[in-house]
C-alpha cells in the first residue's frame, strides 16, 4: 500500500477500508459535497447534518472509489467528526490526519490521506459562505 507503520495500525486501516463505518448516504444532510483527488480521479462525497445550533457535526456518511488510504481515511474521520465542532473541522490540518491515521504517509500518498477531510472543510466552507450571501441578498 505504499505505507509505513505499525502493523495495529495497518491492520486498522484496511479494516476501515474493507468494513467502511458510516457509509452510504443521508436523506436530507446539512450540506453534501463531492471532491476528487486530480491525480489519480478517485472521489469522496460526503453527507453532513449539523445540530441547531449550526455549530457541531451529528452525523456523516460517505461514499466513495479509490484507494485504500483515501477510503479508510474517510471512514476513519466519519467517525472523528460525529460530535466535532465546524471550528474544528475546519482547524484540522494534515497532520491531524495523519495521526488519526497512525502511518507514515509517503508525499504521493499525502493527496489520498487529505482527500476526505478536505471534502468536509470545502463543504462547510461552501455551505457556510452560501448562507451569508443569502443572508445579506435577502432583505427579511
Ligand atoms: Fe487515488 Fe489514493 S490513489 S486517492
Amino acid at each position: 500500500m505504499g505505507i509505513g507503520g505499525s502493523d495495529m495500525y495497518r491492520q486498522q486501516i484496511l479494516d476501515h477500508y474493507k468494513n467502511p463505518r458510516n457509509h452510504g448516504e443521508i436523506e436530507d444532510p446539512t450540506f453534501t459535497h463531492v471532491g476528487e483527488n486530480p491525480m489519480c480521479g478517485d472521489t469522496i462525497e460526503m453527507d453532513v447534518v449539523l445540530d441547531e445550533s449550526e455549530e457541531t457535526i451529528e452525523h456523516v456518511a460517505f461514499r466513495g472509489d479509490g484507494c485504500a488510504i483515501s477510503q479508510a481515511s474517510a471512514s476513519m474521520l466519519s467517525e472523528k467528526l460525529q460530535g466535532t465542532t465546524v471550528e474544528e473541522l475546519q482547524a484540522m490540518d494534515r497532520d491531524d490526519v495523519v495521526d488519526m491515521l497512525g502511518v507514515d504517509i509517503s508525499p504521493m500518498r499525502i493527496k489520498c490521506a487529505v482527500l476526505a477531510e478536505k471534502v468536509a472543510q470545502d463543504g462547510a466552507e461552501i455551505y457556510f459562505g452560501e448562507k451569508d450571501l443569502d443572508m445579506t441578498s435577502t432583505e427579511e
